[in-house]
Parts: structure tokens; sequence; C-alpha cells
């Protein structure tokens, strides 16, 4: 990971209580050593209900929380979603656009999460956006194309200027949650084909500035191998950030990279 600073997120998903998400970023912060966190950004991404009380928690430390998802609309009468300036003023400093369990479990198209990740660069947010080809793409061959596709389509109207406060998270979807990793080779294939579309999209030095990251069944085991690919910058961790010193690990390994 050459000139790119490595990047690690904790998407805790729907799970913990208010209290088991205070102690679980207390634990991170204490268990992660300072020139650890010189080296590596890392942001957590609690359930919004938490995510003051999580803000709080880490608000003398510089891990970074962001929201799992973001409206597409500024505010008004849109029951149930969250603005992206309701994330600022809940302590948040970016936000996950498209994950896989909104892109693919509740339908949410490249043109929705456009618009999403366009209010959420307007609000002056960051934002880690998802990709990933499900098992019936891989299989019949068409990850590459549903990849480049998700990012042209989500990227659509962003001006290269912005491209600072983008990343993007390649998440296969058969490894989401199963168990199952890309090979870490597979995985470098689809970054440096993600950074070739961007060089297309845009230019080739922004391309090289934009962090790309891997999720998808990452471990404490696995992580060293996956981020020592060249264009793998981090990952976003989701059962694996529940455990403190599993995730701290997953850290300490991307952090070791950037120094290599
Ligand atoms: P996982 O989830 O690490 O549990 O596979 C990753 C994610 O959904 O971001």
């Amino acid at each position: 990971m050459p000139s790119r600073r490595p990047l690690v997120g904790g998407n805790w998903k729907m799970n913990t209580s208010r209290a088991e998400a205070q102690d679980l970023a207390g634990a991170v912060i204490t268990q992660l050593e300072p020139s650890i966190l010189q080296a590596c950004d890392v942001t957590l991404f609690p359930p919004f209900p938490w995510l003051t009380a999580v803000a709080e928690a880490t608000c003398s430390s510089p891990i970074g929380i962001g929201g799992q998802d973001v409206s597409d609309q500024s505010q008004g009468a849109f029951t149930g979603q969250t603005s992206a300036a309701m994330l600022i003023d809940a302590g948040c400093s970016t936000t996950l656009v498209g994950h896989s369990e909104r892109r693919h479990g509740l339908g949410e198209s490249n043109a929705i999460l456009n618009a999403k990740l366009r209010q959420a660069i307007s609000a002056g947010l960051e934002v880690m956006y998802c990709v990933g080809e499900t098992l019936s793409e891989r299989e019949s061959g068409q990850s590459e194309d549903v990849v480049a596709m998700q990012v042209k389509e989500g990227l659509d109207g962003v001006p290269a200027g912005d491209l600072d406060r983008i990343s993007i998270a390649y998440e296969p979807v058969w490894a989401i949650g199963t168990g199952r990793t890309a090979a870490a080779e597979d995985a470098q294939a689809m970054h440096c084909r993600i950074r070739a579309d961007l060089e297309n999209q845009y230019d080739a030095r922004s391309a090289k500035g934009v962090r790309i990251v891997y999720g998808g069944s990452v471990k404490p085991s696995n992580a060293e191998s996956i981020f020592a690919q060249p264009d793998v910058d981090g990952g976003l961790i989701g059962g694996a950030s529940l455990d403190a010193e599993g995730f701290v690990e997953i850290i300490r390994a991307a952090a070791s990279m950037s120094a290599s």
C-alpha cells in the first residue's frame, strides 16, 4: 500500500445493546496502541441509535464513527430515514453507502446509491461506497462487469475533486458473513480492475489516491495475506469487529502494511 494510508472499518450491523456498544468502543480504544492509530485510519459503524453514545466514547481518540446508511434526501417527510446532516450532528465523519445487505437485501439500485453518495458528499461526509458481485454473478463470469457498473453508476456525476472523500469497499456478496473469503489474489485482481476503471472515469492521479478496502469474512487469521496485496488498502470488517481483541489484531495487520 505505497502512498495510501490504510483504513479499517468495523461494521457492527444490527448488533449490540447501548451498553455493549460503549464497552466495545472503549475496549478497542484501550487496546489500540497510539502508534497503530498513527499508521491507520479506523472507523466504527455502530447502529444509528448508539451513534452519540459511541461518539462520546471515542471523542478523545482518533477513531472515527460513521453511519451504516444515509438518506438520499436532505430532510422532510421520509419516515425512518436518517439524513447526512443528522449523521454529522451525531458525530459522524463518514457513512457507508451500498452495503450488500441494503443493495441486495433491500433492493437498492445503483441510481439510488448514487443519490445517497452525492447527498452525503455535498453535506460534508466522507463515503465508503460498497460494491461486490453475488455468487451467481461470479459463477457466470460476470463479476468484473457487475462491479464495474456499480462503480461507474454509483460515482456518476461525482467530480474528481471529491474523490479524496470516497473510499470503495469491495465485498463479494458470497463472502459476507459466510466464512468464505476471496483468495488474496482474486481480491487484488478486482481491486486492480476497480482502480483501472477509476482511471478511465477520472485520471491516473485521482485513481491512485482512492483507498479500496476488502470486506467479506476478514478475520485475524487471514487479514495479513489480504492486506499484503498492493491494491488492498485495508478492510471493512463485519462479524470480527464485534470482538475487540480480534478487531484490534486486524487493525494492527493493516497498520503494519503501511510500515512495510
Ligand atoms: P463479515 O461482514 O466480515 O461478517 O463477512 C463484512 C461486511 O458485511 O461488511
